[in-house]
């Protein structure tokens, strides 16, 4: 009896369509077929991150007819699946030919060429694409449950985490909606920000917590109105630990994926101030029982207390900065930020090296506003896991906003303001639905 052939097909599997079931079909008409189905991680080292968990797109195409196994791909290179399993056939739609699948694909034919194993391409099933798809599935929109989960699931498979500060429904569409080519890779957001400061500035007011729960909550719900990606929401300090219950279930029933909370108490006042203005750092324990009660407050398992330490903020120095972390992990807390205002990343990247000491180790979150030289790929390799740019939006708007009515005060008139706008036209079409 000869042995039936094996074919191995890798894919992501989040929109199955009829392409997918056709490059199947071929599939298992040559043998028996194994799935490489790519996990989040190998998928989020080259793009978006799929809307289904790794979980989810298993069990959709476990059962589909044509597959008889599936098995993790790890990595975005077939290689080592193909090593360790030898197939007979890789099958590939012929659409990798060109473009940035082309390396990926002559490393398949080079790896089948050691035990004689042959690729199969089937043409490319015109009309239907996962890239259409995702825009229908960007216009339905999201849930606030499968909102919430993704900035886990972010952690869990990137190397790190880009978040940008959001503090209205335009910021967010712009951190939604904006990818650049960086040297031959499409990058974007991750998520998004609320930052106490941007939302008190917008508002015109001080950084001080004057701006209360619900003002914060509707900015939230103006942004998640236009946009599917994760936010993490400024706590200030938590306010009062009776009160941080009832704001903790507000933000998940929204599907905010975080909050932190900063280790200060009195009357707070913007970080960036550091020792010029008075600030009180909290207890270790009272800080700590505010964490406990929020994490105990809260409802789904994803929802994330972040802890700040402000001690290096406040100059109490690295040892205070880690013997706290420690404790507020023990407390529950699902990251640590680590806050900084020097101009220089050392003691952010000291604290780092420390953590990765601790028994228990968490994300550390970082926001280099003043050390702004640093690199994402610096950071990532230092141990930090998620990145905000904590309040970029807000102060590109400002200065653009008062120069324009400085030009217009000047002249008497806004013609001279022209080459400071955008054309008519353009701020029309920002919005889709206008055109
Ligand atoms: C914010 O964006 O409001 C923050 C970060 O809390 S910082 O302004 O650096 O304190
Ligand atoms: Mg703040």
């Amino acid at each position: 009896m000869s042995k039936v052939p094996s074919v191995y097909v890798g894919m992501s599997a989040d929109l199955i369509h009829p392409g997918h079931i056709n490059i199947l079909e071929h599939a298992s008409k040559l043998g028996d077929v194994t799935v490489g189905l790519l996990t989040d991680e190998a998928i989020a080292s080259y793009k978006r991150l799929p809307h289904m968990t790794f979980e989810q797109r298993r069990t959709v195409v476990e059962n589909l007819k044509a597959v008889s196994r599936v098995v993790p791909q790890e990595t975005l290179d077939y290689v080592p699946n193909l090593r360790k399993l030898k197939p007979g056939y890789v099958v590939h739609g012929d659409d990798w030919r060109a473009g940035v699948q082309r390396e990926t694909r002559q490393q398949v034919i080079d790896a089948l060429k050691e035990w004689g194993g042959e690729l199969v391409e089937v043409p490319y099933t015109q009309g239907i694409s996962s890239t259409q798809l995702n825009e229908s599935v960007k216009q339905i929109g999201t849930t606030p449950s499968v909102r919430l989960a993704r900035l886990r699931r972010l952690i869990d498979s990137k190397p790190l985490v880009r978040i940008i500060e959001a503090h209205n429904g335009l910021t967010g569409l712009i951190a939604e909606t904006t990818q650049v080519d960086r040297d031959g890779r499409m990058v974007e957001f991750d998520g998004m920000w609320s930052s106490s400061l941007t939302d008190s500035t917008s508002r015109g007011k001080p950084d001080i917590e004057a701006v209360d729960i619900s003002s914060r909550l509707q900015t939230i719900n103006d942004i998640f109105e236009v946009t599917t990606k994760p936010l993490i929401f400024d706590g200030d300090t938590g306010g009062k630990p009776e009160h941080f219950v009832f704001t903790v279930r507000s933000l998940e029933r929204l599907g905010v994926s975080a909050v932190i909370i900063e280790d200060k108490e009195g009357l707070k006042r913007n970080s960036l101030f550091g020792t010029d203005v008075q600030q009180t750092q909290s207890s270790i324990e009272d800080f700590s029982a505010r964490i406990e009660i929020g994490k105990q407050a809260q409802i789904t398992d994803d929802f994330m207390i972040i802890a700040r330490l402000e001690s290096l903020i406040l100059e109490h120095g690295m040892d205070d900065a880690v013997k706290r972390a420690q404790a507020y992990i023990d407390a529950g807390a699902d990251a640590i930020m680590i806050h900084s205002r020097r101009k220089e990343p050392d003691e952010v990247f000291e604290f780092c090296r420390i953590a990765q000491t601790f028994d228990k180790r968490v994300p550390i979150v970082a926001v280099p506003s003043s050390y702004n030289a640093v690199s994402e790929e610096e950071l990532a390799d230092r141990g930090i896991n998620v990145v905000i740019y904590a309040n970029h939006m807000l102060r590109a708007a400002y200065p653009a906003m008062r120069k324009v009515a400085e030009t217009i005060l000047r002249n008497g008139r806004s013609l001279e303001a022209d080459p400071l706008l955008a054309p008519i036209s353009e701020a029309l079409s920002i919005i889709p639905g206008n055109r």
